[in-house]
């Protein structure tokens, strides 16, 4: 709370009324003086934050449609109230439904981080065993996605593809338009996690000309997703360690409360469309480079900056405002993204199986010279979950456009989660933000002749 001339708040210091007095003798309210009337106004502040609709009480007139609060980009604004991931920025801290990332990330399996995000508790072993038989007894497609996605381009980019499918996989299954029915909702909720991993092996295997692996239900989640991309001639003897490494990343991309993607689930699910079309909305919004597809854009800035000698160059540029540090920075994280240190310590697993990723090297003086810079140090930027993660995938064989298929497999349970919640949260509606109009007044039409 800033201070005034007289020792107040300054919000209390200018109406004629102000309240006098200690301000910790005010209950936990704002205090607002509209200067223009004069007038004193008192909302109610819970859980840290004011009710943005409390404004639309503080008018200047009788044609006044009161307050709007205005946020660009929601820098400072709270859309709902979730349950599902926490995270303190300035700490560093995640945690999935309570439960500190660094625990979950190496304790649980997948379906399991993605069982206690939908159902919020941790699963008995009777519980997850019948999640991950519904899960697998639903891995196949209709034989029609496969017919469509021959219509793709040979080098059609993975997002592209994955954003069609999944959009399209509503009218396989009309039924999912009925969202008011909690069993309905599960059906749909086991179909889209157990049919992606199956839709963007076939992705994988178009890009590369190869013919479809089926799903087979004797492996499990991850080892069913990494036989279908890699299996030739019928087999694929896969790598432990680096089956072990992508479940972890998957679960560490599993949720991050109320990020870009999430909120397009949320805000085109709020309209009460069925989750496939939701989820691709969510797939559509990871795609950008400045979210999901960061992963994408940090393998081909290493390439371009080519060589360890050529960092300092580099950075320079950027600090000139020639483009981004890809991987760098968060909207939340001022403070090193948890998921990114523990991502590193993955890379070493898998670098010690495939050999180091020659680009790593051009990574850690990036990152070197990056956090002695005040120009980063000074903005709070930091490594993401971006960062590190494409080095990885690209050590376990999958290309650089493919990186964010995998993101949006991992974040697949938390859009489902974040859904679900805002299906069930009363307070929620249809998302249908206000604005602050500038375009022109009232002007007469101007016919073509006129113009
Ligand atoms: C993800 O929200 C989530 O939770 C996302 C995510 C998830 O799990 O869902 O964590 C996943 O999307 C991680 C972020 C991946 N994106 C990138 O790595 C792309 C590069 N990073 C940025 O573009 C940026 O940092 C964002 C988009 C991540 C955050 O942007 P903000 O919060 O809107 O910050 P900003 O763009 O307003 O930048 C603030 C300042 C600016 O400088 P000034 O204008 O004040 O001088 O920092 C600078 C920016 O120019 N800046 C960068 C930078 N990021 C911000 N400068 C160089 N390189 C960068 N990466």
């Amino acid at each position: 709370m800033w201070e005034s001339a007289g020792g107040l708040p300054h919000s209390l210091r200018a109406g004629p009324d102000a309240l006098r007095g200690s301000v910790a003798d005010v209950p936990d309210t704002l205090t607002i003086v509209d200067n223009r009337t004069g007038l004193e106004y008192s909302v109610p502040i819970v859980d840290g934050s004011i009710r943005a609709t409390d404004l639309r009480q503080i008018t200047a007139g009788d044609d006044d449609p009161g307050l709007l609060s205005f946020d660009p980009a929601y820098l400072n604004t709270a859309s709902c109230k979730s349950a599902i991931t926490y995270i303190d920025g300035d700490a560093g801290i995640l945690r999935y439904r309570g439960y500190p990332i660094e625990e979950v990330a190496d304790t649980t399996t997948f379906l399991e981080t993605a069982y206690l995000l939908l159902e919020g508790e941790l699963p008995t072993a009777d519980a997850l065993q019948g999640w991950e038989a519904d899960v697998r007894s639903h891995t196949y497609v209709h034989t029609n996605v496969t017919k469509f996605m021959e219509g793709f381009r040979y080098d059609a980019h993975p997002m592209g593809m994955l954003l069609g499918a999944v959009g399209a996989l509503s009218t396989f299954y009309p039924d999912a338009k009925d969202i008011s029915d909690p069993e309905n909702r599960y059906l749909q909720r086991v179909r889209l996690l157990a049919k992606l991993p199956t839709i963007a092996a076939y992705i994988f295997r178009h890009s590369r000309g190869l013919p479809y692996v089926l799903p087979r239900n004797d492996l499990g989640y991850i080892g069913n997703f990494v036989n279908m991309t890699f299996e030739i001639g019928g087999k694929h003897e896969a790598n432990p360690v680096l089956q072990n490494a992508l479940e972890i990343l998957l679960i560490l991309h599993a949720d991050h409360e109320q990020n870009c993607s999430t909120s397009a689930v949320r805000g085109v699910g709020s309209s009460h469309v069925d989750p496939f079309s939701a989820v691709s909305a969510g797939i559509a919004a990871l795609y950008g480079p400045l979210h999901g597809g960061a992963n994408e854009a940090v393998l081909k800035m290493l390439d371009v900056i080519g060589d360890k000698a050529n960092v300092p160059a580099f950075i320079e540029q950027v600090k000139t405002g020639k483009g981004r540090l890809m991987g760098f920075g968060h909207r939340v994280y001022k403070s090193y993204d948890p998921r990114a240190t523990l991502i590193k310590q993955v890379a070493d697993s898998v670098f010690a199986e495939t050999g180091l990723n020659p680009k790593l090297e051009i990574a850690l003086e990036l990152e070197r010279i990056a956090l002695e810079d005040d120009y980063f140090v000074s903005r709070k930027l930091y490594p993401n979950v971006d960062f590190y993660s494409g080095l990885i995938y690209q050590a376990m064989g999958y290309s650089t456009d493919y990186f964010t298929v995998l993101f949006a497999l991992g974040r697949l349970p938390g859009w489902i989660a974040q859904w679900e919640e805002m299906l069930n949260d009363p307070e929620q509606k249809i998302a249908r933000p206000r604005q602050i109009y500038i375009g022109p007044e009232k002007r007469s039409f101007v016919p073509m002749s006129d113009r």
